[in-house]
């Protein structure tokens, strides 16, 4: 599980050069986040200025961390890759297969039989290439990285959005899909739209019941959902440097909760005491000797408005506690007009479970602080009115928490103790009723409560509160009990009220384990076999795909016209198809069946020109396939919108399309198309969309001199004989039409692999 010093130690090295020559290039104080990414600039020291919100740069990121379900194609890929080992320290954290339905112990038993064969491959996969396997049970993902793997400084990429949990230990962490994990793990620079920058000022101290939870409520409730896009946010201030490590890392966790790229605060003694407490007193003696690199300069936080693109202040004094939601994260009530604000829109205020963990709120302070509210309701004869249940975010948590006796706190108020992992957060819960779809109301520490997310039944009101906020609310049943002022009826009758919460920052005794859960690779892993059953439903190996075969492409069928939006859910939805993440034949049956067919509107029916018949799209295009024919997809506006899902992207190669031509993409799934080996093109002139028809066979010249920058020629042959001629635009590079001639970014990966 060893961090990698020797790595971090030549971050280091590099930051006073990097910095410098960015410094004197942008010709002014640096933010950090402009630290942190001109030092990890892809081709060395700054050479130009990169304008924020619209450069796109490439960097080498130092680290690589995929959770199970997002790592399985990400390792398929990069399996593809032909290289012995990762390229860049990368780790497996098994998370989110894991159902929490009675207990810990029973509930792992049963993932470790159900998702047996995903486990095997992952670890078996890991153990070949190097790459550090963290178990089932062992913990989340970013509780896990932040105790072992983040570092001050440090640029990471991970395959699940709330990577930016590294964040509160200095470091930009940022979500990716599994595509560019699969590159920088392949050796590959990872490319990044330049962000904007927003800083938040925290003056002020926490202080009751005020948790840093409250801070990214109040944030989320400030910005919104899509206030933070695109860009970095920077926190600083007395209260940045008063809190604690995994504090402020439940702070850049909900940095997803509004969008922005990822979140971070620059180097200070909370993060100092983290490290040494978790066994990495090398990094903080490394960090320390850098460490005015690893904050921004004196004059940005000074005048913050002249170096960020918006400024936020927050005094910490007097920020109330709140909740948030239901149903969005950025819904955001302070505590004392929640009572009002619920009855006035008929919330339910019956609060029937409380929930506490997921990857934004399960350190040991978290735990402690929601422990001692649990203990006070014993010791003042309370007994809580919800169902308790507890997800502690890794086994080292746990282990300290159960020898410090916090998790017979929570025993004593009949808590469920959940096994280390994701569970209701990511809707792997069983929760006895949630079929009867009852209108009810839960509160929970974790950070999205949209509809369904928890345990599936939309009538779920869902709201995202502190540890200790929950506990207390969990405790009095009632959304509307405001801890700072009321009073709840204990056994006997008597007015009790809670005293604020009290936690230790990190364990006086030390943290503790057994064993953690990790899984070492092999020193040379050549001889490892990799676990795919040929079988299963699950997992395919992947092959690799046909190079382009050096022609024109003609007389490919129109296999669907989409009409308005078509986001990367439509074209690869998820739901119940996650479970085949890993088999892209078997996901591929949900290729584009939510797209919207222009010439019927509806979904999932389009005309097979072969038969005349209307079908599914996947079963059509499995008909060309079949048939030896290629197809072209055609879409409207800022097509292929939404995550970074590579599925997108892949499936349509895998069937057996060609081409997507559109009048606009998202940039994300354009580059996972062009990866693929796919033709990405765009109407030059918009208003051809129109001229499509549904029984075309559509001609694509220009191949054989394809050139950056050159327009294609697009012929459009119509079932009554006519033709017409259309120009496509394209964005590729050289580098991007070699991977079009190769069938695929990951074939040049390989073939320059073999060399
Ligand atoms: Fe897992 Fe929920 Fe975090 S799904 S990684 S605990 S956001």
């Amino acid at each position: 599980m060893a961090f990698d010093i020797d790595m971090i130690k030549k971050v280091y090295d590099r930051y006073e050069e990097r910095v410098n020559a960015a410094r004197k290039m942008v010709n002014k104080p640096l933010t950090l986040a402009e630290k942190i990414l001109y030092t990890h600039l892809w081709d060395g020291n700054a050479t130009e200025t990169y304008v924020r919100g619209e450069s796109y740069v490439d960097f080498a990121p130092d680290r690589v961390a995929m959770q199970d379900a997002t790592a399985q194609m990400a390792l398929l890929q990069f399996m593809q890759a032909g290289r012995p080992k990762v390229a860049v320290p990368s780790t497996v954290h098994c998370d989110h297969l894991i159902q929490a339905k009675v207990g810990a112990e029973a509930d792992l038993q049963r993932a470790n039989t159900e998702s047996k064969e995903v486990f095997n491959f992952l670890g078996s996969v890991a153990n070949k290439y190097g790459i550090g396997f963290w178990k089932p049970g062992a913990g989340i993902i970013h509780q896990v990285v932040l105790e072992n793997y983040a570092f001050p400084g440090g640029l990471m990429i991970g395959t699940d959005s709330h990577t930016v949990n590294a964040g509160g230990l200095g470091m930009l962490a940022i979500g990716v899909g599994g595509a560019d994990a699969c590159d920088v793990m392949a050796g590959l620079p990872w490319e990044l739209k330049f962000p904007k920058l927003i800083g938040v000022k925290l003056t002020g101290k926490l202080n009751g019941w005020t948790a840093p939870k409250d801070v990214i409520l109040k944030v989320a409730g400030i910005l919104t959902v899509k206030g933070g896009t695109g860009a970095v946010v920077e926190y600083f201030g007395e209260g940045a440097t008063s809190m604690s490590c995994t504090g402020k890392g439940t702070i850049c966790n909900m940095g997803a909760e509004i969008g922005a790229t990822t979140s971070t605060f620059g180097y200070d003694e909370s993060m100092e005491r983290y490290l040494r407490a978790t066994n990495r007193a090398e990094i903080a003696d490394a960090a320390n000797a850098v460490k005015e690199h690893l904050t921004a300069d004196a004059e940005v936080y000074a005048n913050p408005e002249l170096y960020f693109d918006q400024v936020i202040e927050i005094d910490l004094d007097t920020l109330e506690p709140h909740l948030n939601g239901p149903f969005t994260p950025d819904l955001a009530t302070p505590i004392s007009k929640m009572k009002e604000v619920a009855e006035a829109n008929g919330w339910p205020l019956d609060v029937e479970w409380g929930l506490i963990g997921s990857c934004t709120n399960s350190s040991y302070e978290d735990l402690s602080r929601a422990a001692s509210i649990a203990k006070q309701a014993i010791d003042k004869g309370l007994v809580t009115k919800a169902s308790f249940g507890i997800n502690p975010g890794s086994e080292v948590v746990r282990y300290t928490a159960d020898r410090d006796g916090l998790i017979k706190n929570f025993e004593d108020l009949n808590a469920t103790i959940f096994t280390n992992a994701c569970g209701p957060c990511i809707g792997m819960w069983d929760r006895v009723g949630a079929e009867k779809q009852e209108k009810n109301t839960i509160v929970h520490s974790f950070n999205r409560n949209f509809a369904k997310r928890a345990d599936g039944n939309p009538n779920t009101f869902a709201f995202v509160a502190s540890p200790e906020l929950v506990a207390a609310i969990a405790i009095s049943g009632n959304l509307g009990f405001n801890p700072l002022t009321d009073t709840l009826t204990n056994a006997n009758g008597e007015q009790v009220k809670l005293d604020p919460p009290v936690g230790d920052e990190l364990p006086v005794k030390g943290y503790a384990v057994e064993d953690a859960g990790y899984q070492a690779p092999a020193e040379d892993g050549s001889s490892v076999q990799v676990d795919v059953n040929p079988e299963s439903d699950r997992l395919q190996l992947l092959e690799p795909f046909a190079a382009w075969e050096g022609s024109d492409l003609k007389g490919l069928k129109l296999l669907v016209k989409a009409k308005g939006k078509c986001t990367t859910d439509h074209i690869s939805m998820a739901g119940p198809w996650l479970k085949y993440r890993g088999h892209l034949d078997n996901i591929s049956n949900n290729m584009l069946i939510g797209a919207v067919n222009y010439f019927n509107e509806k979904t999932d029916f389009v005309k097979n020109q072969l038969t005349g018949a209307y079908g599914p799209v996947p079963a059509t295009q499995r008909a060309y396939k079949a048939a030896n024919i290629g197809s072209i997809v055609v879409g409207d506006e800022n097509y292929g919108e939404g995550s970074s899902r590579e599925h997108a992207a892949m499936e349509p190669r895998h069937l057996g399309v060609r081409a997507v031509l559109v009048k606009s993409f998202a940039r994300i799934h354009e580059t996972n198309l062009k990866k693929q080996g796919m033709l990405g093109l765009t109407f030059a002139n918009k208003e051809d969309y129109n001229k499509i028809h549904e029984d075309d066979s559509i001609d694509i010249l220009g191949l054989t001199t394809f050139t950056p920058g050159q327009p294609l020629t697009i012929v459009l042959n119509h079932a009554d004989g006519t033709s017409e001629e259309i120009l496509a635009n394209h964005t590729y590079n050289e580098a991007q039409i070699g991977w079009f001639k190769a069938g695929g970014a990951l074939n040049i990966i390989r073939q320059n692999a073999a060399k």
